[in-house]
């Protein structure tokens, strides 16, 4: 029998014969073979690039309305959020989406440095990685001038005069970046530019590069093996399966996960107590009046915390501008001989630990006002920071690594952990119930004994997963 091929189908086979959407579309997703065991921290990359949809989607719509301009810009916004259709629900989904955007992908960078997947050759996937968080960090910066509120506007006074600390052309360069003697209508014209175009395009270039990258040697994984070294008769690796339908199908969770995090945020609290709307920033920007305390948004402030620990301005740019820097070192500093956490030895586990600590409490420190306390401690954190990269030619060479596998361990799926799962909610819920001297029975709420057992087990699991 000849079945004639439908209108829709003689369409879809025209373009196909003039653009390669098929063979993209297998080459990157159905023909694609990604590792079996993908765990949890395999979702915040395809979470980022829905965070990078989100913000451009708002980011558009709250362009419409916006006004880049010292006059009108503050009102502008208030505008979008009393007056415009869904406008509030835009500017909060944009500016939730800011942090939310970091948080995403500063658990996407920790993922790497659990996995290794910095390490060869994945070196240039992690290079157009850290290029990617310092155009993000850009943009961030300069988006949080458009508002114009008065931590816009001091926050943007104070980092770009950081650049007036480097000697000679200093003072040139940080007025060059403003546009005149102080933050003004010509630095908010030329943010905004930036902000809504030049980054953007930057942004989407960088991810093009990031993936493409990634797809040429293929995704590393849980165990840090590569998968392409045993492949079945038809030449497809035994330890992939295609990304799609599986992993597409998978992200899918994450997303709804995520989403309702998002959500909850956007309804309930945007201002996340502060650490993602300043308060400071409802009140309109006045060049004459600063602010009784000056912090950048909670995503920046490991780097302020660094900077603010080194007593020499100059000095601390540099710090500031070197522990990005470090980071971009990473594939070249660890000189470990496997990838994955899993068979790194106690060494490495601890350094990360503890340089995750830092990290956090470097974050903290930079929210809070300077006291002789917090700078001696931010000057400790400080030093494991960079102590955590520097002496890792040095750590990572001597450590005792574990055999790897030719293969990979699959982790026990969800069903098999809930009965385990649900055993320790009982131990720690479970109530007991106490007989007063006259009979009474008192029912106590909360599980002591069971809570300090689970406790122990926990403390004994870290202790033994950090040797
Ligand atoms: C806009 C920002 C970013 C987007 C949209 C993005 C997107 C992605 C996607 C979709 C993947 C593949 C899925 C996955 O492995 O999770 C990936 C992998 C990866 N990304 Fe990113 N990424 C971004 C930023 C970064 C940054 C800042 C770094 C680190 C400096 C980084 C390092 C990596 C590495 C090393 C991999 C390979 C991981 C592996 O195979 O184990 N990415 N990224």
């Amino acid at each position: 029998m000849n079945i004639k091929p439908s209108r829709l189908t003689l369409c879809g086979n025209w373009v196909l014969e003039r653009f390669p959407l098929a063979k993209v579309w297998n080459d990157h997703m159905a023909h694609y073979y990604a590792p079996k065991n993908f765990n949890f921290w395999y979702f915040f990359g395809s979470l980022a690039l829905l965070v990078l949809v989100n913000q451009f989607v708002t980011g558009i719509l709250l362009t419409m309305n916006y006004k880049p301009d010292a006059k009108l810009a503050f009102d502008s916004v208030e505008y979008i959020m009393r007056d415009v259709n869904w406008g509030w629900l835009v500017r909060y989904m944009h500016s939730t989406g800011a942090s939310a955007f970091f948080i995403v992908i500063y658990l996407h960078m920790f993922r790497g440095l659990l996995y290794g997947s910095f390490k060869q050759p994945r070196e240039l996937v992690w290079i157009f990685g850290m290029l990617l968080f310092v155009a993000l960090m850009a943009e961030a910066f300069m988006g949080y001038l458009l508002p114009w509120g008065q931590m816009s506007y001091w926050g943007a006074q104070v980092i770009i005069s950081l650049f007036s600390a480097i000697p000679v052309i200093g003072d040139e360069l940080s007025l060059w970046v403003r546009g005149d003697y102080v933050v003004s209508d010509a630095t908010l014209n030329r943010f905004f530019a930036f902000h809504v175009i030049a980054v953007p395009l930057v942004l989407v270039l960088l991810v093009f590069m990031h993936i493409v990258a990634l797809h040429e040697v293929g995704s590393n994984n849980p165990d840090g093996i590569d998968i392409k070294k045993s492949k079945d008769p038809w030449g497809h690796p035994v330890d992939g399966i295609p990304f799609h339908p599986y992993y597409t199908v998978k992200d899918v969770v994450g997303v709804a996960v995520f989403l309702l995090f998002f959500a909850t945020v956007i309804f309930y609290m945007p201002e996340m107590g502060g650490y993602f709307l300043e308060a400071a920033n409802f009140i309109p920007a006045d060049p004459m009046k600063t602010p009784e305390h000056i912090a950048p948004v909670w995503y920046f402030t490991p780097f302020y915390s660094i900077l603010r620990a080194i007593p020499d301005k100059f000095a601390g740019v540099i710090g500031m501008g070197g522990a990005i820097v470090v980071l971009f070192l990473l594939p070249w500093l660890d000189r470990g001989k496997v990838k994955s956490i899993r068979y790194r030895g106690g060494i490495y586990k601890k350094a990360l630990m503890l340089f995750v600590i830092s990290f956090i409490a470097l974050g903290y420190l930079g929210t809070q006002p300077v006291t002789p306390l917090a700078t001696t401690m931010a000057r400790i954190f400080t030093a494991i920071y960079f102590g955590f990269f520097l002496l890792m030619p040095i750590y990572t060479r001597w450590e005792k690594f574990k055999p790897v596998p030719n293969h990979l361990t699959l982790d026990p799926s969800l069903e098999e952990k809930i009965p385990a799962l649900i055993a320790l909610w009982n131990e720690v819920t479970e109530m007991k119930s106490i007989e007063t001297d006259k009979g009474a029975v008192i029912k106590r709420r909360f599980n002591v004994e069971g809570t300090k057992h689970v406790l122990i087990r926990f403390a004994k699991y870290l202790k033994e997963s950090l040797d």
